[in-house]
């Protein structure tokens, strides 16, 4: 039997977290064998706010990279560029003409994004960004998308509009399903342990990137928010926020239960805790870096990578926008 799709992507905007390492490239790794996957870094969804022109070509690279040292391996599973293959811009193009645009105005996402900003001056790719989301997995026929939490909406908004389309010109696409990680590998802010650790935020001790050095780490570390109980365990509560996400990177960086975690720090203090998490959290990242750093410096071998991936996303996605195509009515070219 064919293995099922899986498709996801991250934005080259910003750096890559811990957060996106324990909450989304590690699940990855582990379902590169069960299923025909396919991991895109989707630059065109990272324009939809302003962008400055170099940076976005560099991190474009470093979160290619960063998915190879993570371990996602470019034999077995498809990585490539999404601006590499037009098919999702013009895929997303047909589909926003399918969309009712009350579906749009009423994303969270849209609606937090764009309170930011001047109404007026907010990108109409802001609006549109779930089309090209929608665009990215129903192009390979994805049926299910590891994502966060946060982005059901965007699955939903999906899965509608492939009924949708499916209703309208006949059953074209896979409706996908989203593939949510269990709780324990949401990881929050070290700063404002009450949201979700965003690669996005500016303040320099809220996230522990994936290439930061060891004592950047530790002082990132040291300073997370606690609070004044002196007690270490898990808790919903959300004034011990700050240790249950320690004891959360902790856990998910060790594989042990709550029960021997907690008596593993029985009697010790806040400082023991974020010590312990140092360690981790350096021992996981130091592997890491060294593959990060021998494949940046190897001349040619992230573009051959990129090159192979966009070539066998091309073939799945031209495919299915072929069909797409002939179904709402365009005259083929003649050849
Ligand atoms: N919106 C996703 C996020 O911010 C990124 C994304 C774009 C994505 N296209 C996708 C995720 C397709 C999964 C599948 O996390």
């Amino acid at each position: 039997m064919a293995k099922q799709r899986v498709l996801s992507g991250i934005q080259p905007s910003g750096n890559l977290t811990i957060g996106n390492y324990l909450g989304a490239l590690r699940q990855w790794v582990a379902e590169q064998d069960t299923y025909e996957c396919y991991f895109c870094i989707v630059d065109l969804h990272a324009i939809t706010l302003p962008q400055d022109p170099a940076a976005l070509r560099a991190k474009t690279r470093e979160v290619a990279a960063l998915y190879v040292a993570a371990g996602l391996d470019p034999e077995r599973v498809t990585i490539f560029v999404q601006s590499h293959v037009s098919a999702h811009a013009e895929l997303s193009w047909l589909l926003t003409c399918l969309t009712p645009l009350g579906w749009l105005y009423r994303m969270t996402q849209f609606k937090d994004k764009s309170a930011k900003q001047q109404q007026e001056s907010v990108g109409a790719g802001l609006l549109n960004y779930p089309t090209l989301m929608a665009a990215d997995i129903l192009l390979y026929q994805a049926h299910a998308v590891p994502v966060g939490d946060d982005q059901r909406q965007h699955l939903e908004f999906t899965r509608d509009l492939a009924q949708r389309f499916n209703s309208m010109f006949g059953e074209t696409f896979v409706i996908p399903q989203a593939m949510i990680p269990k709780a324990g590998a949401r990881i929050m802010g070290l700063d404002n342990p009450t949201a979700k650790m965003s690669k996005s935020e500016t303040s320099d001790y809220h996230a522990i990137y994936l290439l930061d050095t060891p004592a950047v780490v530790k002082k990132k570390l040291m300073r997370a928010v606690t609070d004044s109980y002196g007690e270490i365990r898990f808790s919903s509560d959300e004034d011990r926020a700050g240790v249950n996400n320690l004891l959360t990177i902790y856990q998910a960086l060790t594989g042990q239960t709550n029960d021997e975690i907690e008596a593993h720090f029985a009697g010790r203090g806040y400082g023991d805790l974020k010590k312990a998490v140092v360690e981790q959290v350096n021992d996981r990242l130091q592997p890491l870096q060294d593959t990060y750093n021998r494949l940046m410096n190897e001349a040619g071998y992230l573009d051959r990578i990129l090159a192979q991936g966009a070539e066998r996303a091309e073939a799945v996605a031209e495919k299915t926008l072929q069909t797409v195509r002939e179904r709402m009515g365009f005259v083929a070219r003649p050849v």
